[in-house]
């Protein structure tokens, strides 16, 4: 592998783990952030996570010292100068990343790579506020990035195909695993997981099961590791909300995309999960209790999360939006689901699976539960 220099713009969560990572393949990285004291973080939170790896065995004394050694933090954009690529980890704003990037774009060689870790922005808008649109692409890691072996790539309309094969050939060597996604809200992994939370927010919305008993339903009748609650307190309420907020504004207002009011009061109140102490749950007392023998209920619930699941994943598949090797691969490396969803969907049956779906959309009569056309197309495929 050519030892190219990789530039990181962010020091913060994200920009300190892909330092990290471009290091510990070889590289030499130059971590820029605007913040003194966000660099010296950085600096201590790498030190810190290289010594553990040592501690544990798994890299050398030595190795720690020099993949550490291979990190320039810095302050100043123009040690960029010379870089091959570009990774942009700042803040979650298209004006702000465009400004950077032709910041950026002044610095650099016609060549270098321009590449953002946004989770939710549009890279053909950034790609367009470019001088050179062609080398702009998305990179979404996933956090913690030293231990989440999923990428999605998100070429933009005017991205030149070399730059999304360096960047596949790259992340490959980097050793994670790469998903190609095209430019549309949540890029795959977001948006298939949308029901996940959504769903499960609308049951207790209807007073069917308490957050607990939701919960316990997902992980004991369908292997999920963390139920959606338990997750979204995790993930913190606010983050989720707004990636919530953004897939369905970005989706035109697609109905199946819909926040909830539950969440929202959530996140007015401020308890946003496990960094506040609250949120679903009250973590300063024992967590309540779900109702574990209600089989009935607990199988109802888990399989109207999961149709609701495969009904997502069906339809990025019918759409284009991924290929269906793509698809199975991000849900499973990006969210660690038990199973790839189209897969699960074969397993359960495709046809039951759309059942489910029609029974759910006929009940309630609301487009959010209309099943998608690609049901039609997966059973005929299975049939050719
Ligand atoms: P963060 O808030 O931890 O770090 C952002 C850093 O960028 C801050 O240290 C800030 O000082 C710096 N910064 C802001 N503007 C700058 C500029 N013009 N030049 C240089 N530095 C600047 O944010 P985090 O969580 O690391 O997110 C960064 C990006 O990664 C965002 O686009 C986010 O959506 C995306 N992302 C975040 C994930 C997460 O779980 N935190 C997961 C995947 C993507």
């Amino acid at each position: 592998m050519k030892k190219i220099s990789i530039g990181v713009v962010g020091a913060g969560t994200m920009g300190s783990g892909i330092a990290q990572l471009a290091a510990t393949a070889g590289h030499d990285v130059l971590l820029v952030d605007v913040n003194d004291t966000v660099l010296q973080k950085a600096q201590a939170s790498v030190q810190k996570a290289l010594n553990r790896l040592a501690e544990k065995g798994q890299i050398s004394n030595a190795e720690a010292i020099a993949i550490f050694g291979r990190i320039y933090f810095s302050n100043e954009l123009k040690i960029l100068k010379d870089a091959h690529w570009v990774i942009e980890a700042i803040v979650e704003d298209l004006k702000i990343k465009s400004e950077l990037f032709n910041e950026l774009e002044k610095l650099v060689v016609d060549s270098c790579i321009l590449a953002s870790n946004t989770s939710s922005l549009s890279i053909n808008a950034l790609a367009s506020t470019c001088r050179i649109p062609s080398r702009v692409i998305g990179l979404h890691f996933f956090n913690p990035v030293a231990l989440m072996p999923l990428v999605e790539h998100i070429p933009a309309l005017q991205t030149d195909k070399e730059v999304l094969d360096t960047t596949l050939e790259y992340i490959q060597q980097w050793g994670k695993l790469s998903v190609i996604a095209k430019d549309t809200p949540g890029f795959i992994v977001n948006r298939i997981a949308r029901p996940y939370y959504s769903e499960a927010l609308r049951i207790y919305e209807e007073g069917i099961a308490d957050f607990a008993t939701i919960d316990y339903a997902m992980t004991s009748i369908h292997n999920f590791k963390m139920g959606p609650f338990a997750l979204m307190d995790f993930i913190g309420n606010d983050v989720n909300f707004a990636v919530t907020k953004s897939v369905w504004e970005a989706c035109f207002f697609e109905p199946r995309y819909k926040p909830s009011f539950t969440q929202r009061n959530l996140v007015s109140a401020k308890w946003l999960g496990k960094k506040t102490g609250r949120g679903y749950y009250n973590y300063a007392n024992d967590l309540p209790m779900p109702d574990q023998e209600n089989r009935i209920l607990l199988s109802g619930i888990a399989n109207r999360i999961l149709y609701m699941l495969i009904n997502e994943a069906v339809d990025a598949w019918y759409y284009g939006l991924a290929s269906y090797e793509d698809i199975e691969r991000a849900m499973t490396k990006g969210v660690n689901y038990p199973m790839g969803l189209l897969h699960w969907a074969k397993e359960l049956g495709i046809n039951h699976c759309l059942i489910g779906m029609e029974e759910l959309h006929q009940y309630y009569k609301e487009d959010r539960y209309r099943p998608s056309p690609g049901f039609k197309k997966l059973i005929a495929d299975l049939h050719v």
